[in-house]
């Protein structure tokens, strides 16, 4: 059986290395945002501005424990999931976790480049966005780092960093 769980910081590239994960190894692969937006009918955003954050993490974690108990899949967390109850350890418990670890800067950079709304992230300048990652990583990262494993995309050179990453999952977890 395969059970994969990445997590990471927003703009880790979870959802990218996931599915490219998931096709190699013939698994289907689940984004925990998609699974709750498609569950809820309401996108991440329209969660927040209705339940507020606490709300949200709720429903995360209610459908973290229906995602993570399917048998195969590789599933992407959202970058909050595991700081949140005893998901990190609900989630050591039942699978494989991997850490994609990226710099601040490094993370900056694909989130200024992605489309996708984040509400955590709404208001902040191209500028500020360096800053803020770098500061709520010191608290997100006790929390990353206890992952199964950890495999730091930051040094990975941009063309091939998704087939890089999958090699090195592949590799940690000898699939
Ligand atoms: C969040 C990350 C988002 C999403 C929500 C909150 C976070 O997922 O769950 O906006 O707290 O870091 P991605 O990491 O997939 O962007």
């Amino acid at each position: 059986m395969v059970r994969i769980i990445l997590i990471g910081y927003m703009g880790a590239g979870k959802t990218t290395v996931g599915k490219a994960l998931a096709t190699e190894l013939g698994v289907p692969f689940y984004d925990l945002d998609w699974f709750i937006t498609t569950r809820y009918r309401r996108s991440v955003p329209e969660i927040f501005a209705e339940r507020g954050e606490e709300g949200f993490r709720d429903l995360e974690r209610r459908m973290l424990h229906e995602a993570a108990e399917f048998e195969d899949i590789v599933l992407s967390c959202g970058g909050g999931t595991p700081c949140f109850f005893d998901n990190m350890d609900y989630m050591n418990s039942l699978a494989d976790t991997i850490y994609l670890k990226a710099t601040p800067e490094v993370l900056a950079m694909h989130l200024r480049m992605g489309k996708g709304k984040r509400p955590l992230l709404e208001g902040k300048s191209p500028e500020e966005l360096e800053g803020y990652i770098r500061e709520m990583l010191i608290t997100r990262e006790p929390f990353y780092s206890q992952a199964k494993y950890t495999i730091d995309v930051s040094l990975l050179d941009t063309v091939t960093k998704i087939q890089e990453s999958v090699r090195l999952i592949r590799e940690c977890l000898s699939i």
